[in-house]
């Protein structure tokens, strides 16, 4: 489940309630899907598949015309050049849309209160309106699985601020330490049943 933090507050919700009706506030959705039904080493078409009537739903709900999966690991060839593309301050003139599969990550959200950091994690489904200012790193273990639906394939495009802001925060996620390796576990059978 997702962690919400407020670095300047030094605020942390646990709660996926608490954490929805934060995030609400400021036109994002958090949900929690179900990842029962993705198979251990399924292929990105598998996973579609699996969650065809979600993804419809979701098209249907945001007008999105398209859905893929992205795969993200440590081999991913010019990884750190993908990172630094969306790891800066951006908006986008579409909605960003996702649900974790595997692996985990922090979207950083500007948003009306102050800085918030979404830790995702499996499981998590994260819908950020389209100009809301943000950025996104990956955790230390550089994994990152996810659905992710547009309005306009051509459209989904970073347009930097060039604030700065992005670099007054570290990206630190609490990572396996603070979860636990039986949580992990848990996380990985999830994934794999
Ligand atoms: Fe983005």
């Amino acid at each position: 489940m997702a962690v919400l933090r407020f670095p300047d507050q030094n605020r942390t919700i646990e709660n996926e309630a608490e954490i929805r009706a934060e995030l609400a506030t400021a036109g994002i959705d958090y949900e929690r899907w179900s990842l029962d039904r993705v198979p251990a080493g399924c292929s990105a078409e598998q996973v579609l598949a699996a969650y065809a009537a979600e993804i419809d739903a979701m098209k249907r709900r945001g007008g999105y015309v398209t859905a893929d999966v992205i795969d993200v690991t440590p081999e991913t060839p010019n990884l750190d050049a993908m990172l630094a593309r969306f790891d800066k301050e951006h908006t986008h003139s579409e909605d960003e849309v996702r649900f974790i599969l595997a692996g985990r990550g922090i979207f950083f959200l500007v948003l009306d209160k102050g800085v918030a950091a979404v830790e995702v994690h499996p499981g998590d489904m994260l819908r950020v309106p389209r100009d809301t200012r943000h950025w996104f790193t990956l955790c230390a273990d550089r994994r990152i699985r996810a659905i992710r639906w547009f309005q306009d394939t051509t459209g989904w495009t970073p347009h930097y601020t060039g604030s700065g802001v992005d670099q007054v925060y570290q990206p630190l996620c609490f990572g396996p330490a603070y979860l636990g390796p039986r949580v992990e576990t848990a996380i990985d059978n999830s994934i794999r049943a």
